[in-house]
């Protein structure tokens, strides 16, 4: 099944500085630092300062992402954002970091597939690649959970933090740079919308509108049935991990590192039990950060490559998962 249309070159990410420790949730509501950690493998997570938007963390992985790859920005050919807490519900947030990176004339839009939005900008960017062997692509994925955090909701309030990724998806035809080179081997996405209702955020939307005066409500921030999700999300990040192992001949002996969406540990812990990968090759970097949707995965890619561990000739499963709900895995061969 492998392609080999595109690459994926240099990786960027970017954390906004103010830490939120798990004692400090505790003086917002009703818990502690040993249920969280216990339960999610979390201690703590980033949030933006006033004045720091969704487009601010794309803009600056962007701009890692590119000193990384040593590519100058006048090779983009597209911008692709994948996020849910954009700078506004209209225009894209993918328009507004063009324009901050100074760029014209490209061709920029969001995507949303909450946590799978990442690695749906890869299935999108291999189109493009396979279109154009010329393309580069800039594949952003940013969030601003703690935006949409009901901080009276302590069910859902612990397992959210802010942060940005970005990596450029370069076709065929488009010269090697530096920094991280892999090959996208495949990719597959997926999503099922008969569990709308596991994992929302209505308020503001079509289906519940505000007017003008209206106070905003619990509807506004994220609702979500914990324990389903948990169960969806082993099973889908399992099932479709083996899917893409299978169709490209190979085995989980084949598989050097996974990069799981970082949501949750249990989750993690489960799904590579699933998969009989032992945890030392599985990549975890939540206790740091929570739970960044979309970024999750370029911000794992990013501290893995830092930590020295995407060495060549390595074969790299990502798996994710989210609200649609949606999933998906990849597979990356370093090269
Ligand atoms: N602190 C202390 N107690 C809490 C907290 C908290 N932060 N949150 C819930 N509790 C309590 C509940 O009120 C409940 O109390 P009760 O027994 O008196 O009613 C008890 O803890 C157990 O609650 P559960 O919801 O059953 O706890 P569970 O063991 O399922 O853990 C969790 C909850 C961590 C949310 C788990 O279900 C989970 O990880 N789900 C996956 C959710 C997820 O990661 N979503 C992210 C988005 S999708 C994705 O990215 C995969």
């Amino acid at each position: 099944m492998a392609d080999n249309l595109c690459r994926i070159n240099g990786i960027g990410a970017y954390a906004p500085a103010r830490v939120i420790d798990n004692a400090y949730l505790a003086t917002l509501v009703d818990t502690n630092d040993e249920w969280i950690v216990s339960r999610t493998g979390i201690r703590e997570r980033r949030m933006v300062a006033p004045g720091e938007f969704c487009s601010d963390l794309a803009l600056a992985a962007a701009e890692e992402a590119l000193k990384r790859s040593g590519i100058a920005k006048e090779h983009i050919s597209h911008v692709i954002l994948a996020t849910c807490t954009g700078d506004c519900v209209f225009p894209s947030t993918a328009s507004i970091v063009a324009h901050k990176l100074g760029l014209k004339d490209v061709p920029a839009f969001d995507i949303s597939a909450a946590c799978a939005g990442f690695l749906y900008g890869l299935e999108i960017s291999r189109g493009l690649a396979a279109q154009s062997p010329d393309a580069c692509v800039l594949l952003l994925a940013a969030e601003v959970l703690t935006s949409r955090c009901n901080w009276l909701d302590r069910s859902t309030c612990v397992l959210f933090g802010d942060g940005g990724g970005a990596c450029l998806v370069t076709g065929s035809e488009f010269p090697r740079g530096r920094g991280l080179n892999a090959e996208l081997m495949d990719v597959i996405t997926r999503a099922d919308g008969a569990y709308t209702d596991l994992l929302y955020i209505r308020g503001g939307g079509s289906s519940l509108p505000y007017k003008v005066g209206d106070i905003i409500g619990d509807e506004y921030f994220i609702h979500m049935d914990g324990r389903e999700v948990y169960k969806h999300a082993v099973r889908n990040m399992a099932a479709v991990s083996r899917e893409i192992i299978e169709r490209n001949g190979l085995s989980g002996a084949d598989i050097d590192l996974v990069i799981p969406h970082q949501a949750n540990q249990r989750i993690i812990e489960a799904v590579a039990g699933r998969l009989g990968v032992p945890v030392e090759s599985v990549f975890m970097n939540v206790h740091a950060y929570g739970n960044t949707s979309a970024a999750s995965i370029p911000l794992a890619l990013y501290e893995a490559e830092n930590e020295g561990r995407l060495k060549p000739g390595m074969r790299v499963l990502i798996t994710t998962f989210g609200a649609g709900l949606t999933w998906s895995s990849a597979l990356l061969k370093i090269i």
